[in-house]
């Protein structure tokens, strides 16, 4: 056995990371806007308006909203069959809370699809990928409040009906198991405390961001229903960013440890979304928070009854959990945890691990049963242009190759049922966690350095032309 044939090849991009033209076409402002850029080693900002001096990396990010038909091109060359993009809210609705939406926004998505379409490549969506319309969190405080239920529901119907018959795969929130983190309390639920400036050091409140990942539930489990009385082919799956931990030790105590951080930071958001109900964990999390969720009448029948058709995740690393206070904390991965000597790391900190791509599809196929695919998998790296204009990203291929690799394992030897392959940033683009233009992850290099100098002209790195032939081999020739 091998990849099916109708395995779908491509990349995935994030319309905050990518597009730019940020207030261009009727668009408004949304969370993403309002972040300047950082390093690995300084933090990004959140500012509440836009600050003299200050770089807002994602205004300009790669220049998608220009380039749209020149990228789908070179996307078609590469012999994708699938492009994960998301749709700006704030595109169609400037606001997030307006009746009408914006029908400059809408156009723009259908001449996107269009150009895709032509080069023969389906579009994955991704409704709400950290890119809230500002509006909402200003007003609102984000997803704390339930009103946002009413708005991410009358824009999914609004897509869904406008795409009907251009869009068949859709992914209602992006990772939205980051909201289990302080982490994600800006980043997915648009919730901005009083206090919180810089990014990584959110100001946070677990009851809210509960709460906050509650209505993101109910909402999800609504637009599922609704996309399928639109279109019953319509394809939906959940984004879950996949921790993969491993006890550091055979001792109880680490076992234990990795058992109910997984629990929280995974299976807490997959098994709702999933399953269609809470774990029988979910208590002690709450607990563990001094959480008391508010559930109103009908929110549990509408999780029971609009649950997924397929389980998407994005793999970068793997993490190691110790009980030792010496070991707890000795920057493992992006969220801490601790370093696995049997592991070597990119130059932002995150530990290279294919096998456990490999164990990951295992343990999620084994709990689920359902299609899976890997919507995000990738090397931030930073690359070097040659005086000839080539650019050679052989590390890239190294970690690309081995990622798939593992895939194949899965597949072949295990049995996994695995959708598609969608590695990151396939054209350049905007890191979220630090706001770079040089932590690139692209096969297309992006002239534009983190500032957003540059001419943004694109170009094949080396990595292009082994990913072609990567897919067109379907997956035998790495
Ligand atoms: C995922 C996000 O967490 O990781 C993307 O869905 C993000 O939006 C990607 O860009 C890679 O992270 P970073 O911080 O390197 O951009």
């Amino acid at each position: 056995m091998s990849f099916p044939k109708n395995f779908l090849w491509g990349g995935a991009t994030a319309a905050n990371q990518f597009e730019g033209g940020w207030n261009l076409g009727g668009k408004g402002p949304s969370d993403a806007d309002m972040m300047t850029n950082g390093t690995h080693t300084t933090p990004r900002q959140i500012t509440r308006t836009w600050e003299e001096g200050l770089c807002y990396p994602n205004h300009f990010a790669s220049d998608f909203y220009h380039r749209h038909a020149e990228d789908a091109a070179l996307m078609g060359e590469m012999g994708f069959k699938v492009f994960r993009i998301s749709i700006n809210w704030s595109r169609i609705f400037p606001n997030g809370d307006d009746l009408v939406p914006n029908e400059e926004g809408l156009a723009f998505y259908d001449q996107v699809f269009d150009e895709l379409h032509e080069q023969g490549i389906e579009p994955l969506v991704t409704i709400s990928h950290y890119e809230l319309p500002w509006h909402l969190t200003e007003k609102y405080n984000g997803w704390a409040s339930r009103d946002l239920i009413d708005f991410y529901v009358r824009y999914c119907e609004t897509i869904f009906t406008r795409y009907r018959d251009k869009v068949k795969y859709w992914l209602t929130f992006n990772e939205i198991n980051c909201g289990t983190m302080p982490l994600g309390g800006y980043l997915g639920l648009g919730i901005l405390n009083e206090g919180t400036r810089d990014f990584l050091n959110q100001v946070d409140d677990p009851q809210l961001r509960f709460q906050g990942l509650h209505h993101q539930f109910v909402a999800s489990a609504r637009a599922v229903k609704l996309a399928h009385q639109i279109n019953p082919d319509f394809k939906i799956g959940c984004m879950i960013a996949y921790m993969a931990n491993y006890p550091y030790s055979c001792n109880p105590a680490d076992v234990i440890a990795c058992q109910q951080k997984m629990d929280e930071g995974n299976y807490y958001c997959g098994d709702v979304q999933v399953r269609g109900e809470y774990p029988h964990f979910a208590q002690r999390v709450w607990d563990k928070y001094g959480v008391k969720l508010d559930v109103a009448e009908g929110d549990l029948e509408d999780l029971a009854s609009g649950t997924v058709d397929f389980y998407s995740f994005s793999y970068y690393m793997s993490n190691a959990v110790s009980t030792d206070p010496a070991l707890a904390s000795t920057g493992g991965n992006l969220m801490g945890g601790a370093k696995n000597p049997y592991l070597k790391a990119s130059d932002w900190g995150w530990q290279i691990d294919p096998d456990g791509l490999r164990w990951t599809l295992n343990e999620l196929y084994g709990r689920y049963r359902i299609p899976l695919m890997v919507v995000e998998n990738g090397l931030g790296a930073f690359d070097t242009v040659e005086d000839d204009g080539a650019i050679h990203d052989s590390y890239r291929i190294d970690y690309l190759r081995m990622h798939i690799e593992a895939m194949k394992k899965a597949v072949e030897v295990d049995g996994v049922d695995l959708m598609g392959y969608t590695p990151w940033g396939c054209i350049d683009l905007v890191s979220a966690s630090t706001g770079e233009m040089g932590k690139r992850y692209g096969f297309v290099y992006v002239d534009a350095d983190d500032e957003g100098n540059g001419t943004f002209d694109r170009s094949r790195k080396d990595s292009f032309f082994w990913y072609k032939k990567v897919i067109e081999s379907n997956g035998e020739d790495l």
